[in-house]
């Protein structure tokens, strides 16, 4: 595997593969690598002949507020993880290299990016991570880029942004990888103290709870989201949201007759966590 810092060694690495109409599979990531980001690696890896993983720590999509400072950062650590998953490429640049002096342009997904994390964090979130990956497309050029169901309304704005411009690169969505007692992996997760760690675990059961009750046969958004409420606030958990929306234009739903996305986030102790189930229509 080679670390390169650049976007010529970046193209430079790429070039063979493009003319020789190889496929280039691209992971983006901001680092301190868990299972969740080894997942979308190993799945590069078994589908594409060129593997590039970007480690950047976006600084557009956190807020003034947010953790960019403490965010976790051991790139030896991740280096040696994505060296193990058969990683050809790991892009890690510098701030400056991504945006020089002068930078001036944003993506911003209207509609998309009114709701849930985008309300909860504010617009600039989905437009730093729009614009951060539309450049990491007109970079690396791959035919395949690979994104965790982790962050569903993530998905949404990225796939949004290749219909929109016409971007030529195929989207794929995998699932959330989680630790033995449900909690969605996240590098936030290393925020969590003994005690917020287990009340961490109450949003999956929230979510599984509603899950159970929708397989049941409840339909209803209401009874559903009181259900997944009640979860959390048994555990002292008071959610920024807990939503139903379409699984697709994210328009908020009055039932499950449609996939739906059941979304949540919440502070637990010191760590800002999302999670989400798609309740499937049978
Ligand atoms: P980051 O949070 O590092 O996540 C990188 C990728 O890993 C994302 O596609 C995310 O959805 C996926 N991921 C995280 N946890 C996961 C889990 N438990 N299971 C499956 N996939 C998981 O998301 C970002 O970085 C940034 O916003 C980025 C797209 C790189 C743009 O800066």
């Amino acid at each position: 595997m080679r670390t390169v810092r650049t976007i010529a060694e970046v193209r430079a690495s790429v070039a063979d593969a493009k003319t020789n109409r190889k496929r280039v599979g691209l992971v983006p990531t901001m680092g301190a690598f868990h299972e969740g980001h080894l997942s979308l690696m190993r799945e590069a890896r078994a589908n594409n002949d060129l593997v590039v993983v970007s480690l950047f720590v976006n600084p557009t999509q956190f807020a003034p507020n947010e953790d960019l400072s403490s965010y976790p950062r051991d790139e030896a650590r991740d280096a040696a993880l994505a060296e193990a998953e058969g990683v050809d490429v790991l892009f890690a640049p510098a701030p400056e290299e991504i945006y020089p002096d002068g930078f001036a342009t944003n993506i911003h997904v209207a509609g998309l990016t009114d709701v849930l994390d985008g309300a909860s964090r504010g617009a600039h979130h989905f437009d730093g991570v729009a614009t951060v990956v539309t450049k990491l497309f007109g970079i690396v050029r791959p035919d395949v880029a690979y994104f965790g169901q982790k962050d569903a309304q993530q998905v949404l704005v990225v796939r949004r942004v290749v219909r929109d411009l016409d971007l030529d690169v195929r989207i794929e969505a995998c699932p959330i990888v989680r630790e033995p007692d449900g909690l969605a992996m996240s590098s936030r997760n290393v925020y969590l103290d003994a005690d917020a760690r287990r009340q961490a675990t109450a949003l999956n059961r929230a979510l599984d709870a509603a899950q159970a009750l929708h397989d049941g046969g409840e339909r209803d958004a209401g009874s559903i989201r009181t259900a997944a409420l009640k979860v959390l606030k048994d555990a002292g958990i008071h959610p920024e949201y807990l939503e139903l929306r379409d699984a697709e234009t994210l328009e908020p739903v009055a039932d499950t007759a449609r996939d739906t996305l059941l979304a949540v986030a919440a502070r637990v102790g010191a760590a800002r966590l999302i999670d989400n189930h798609v309740l499937k229509a049978s």
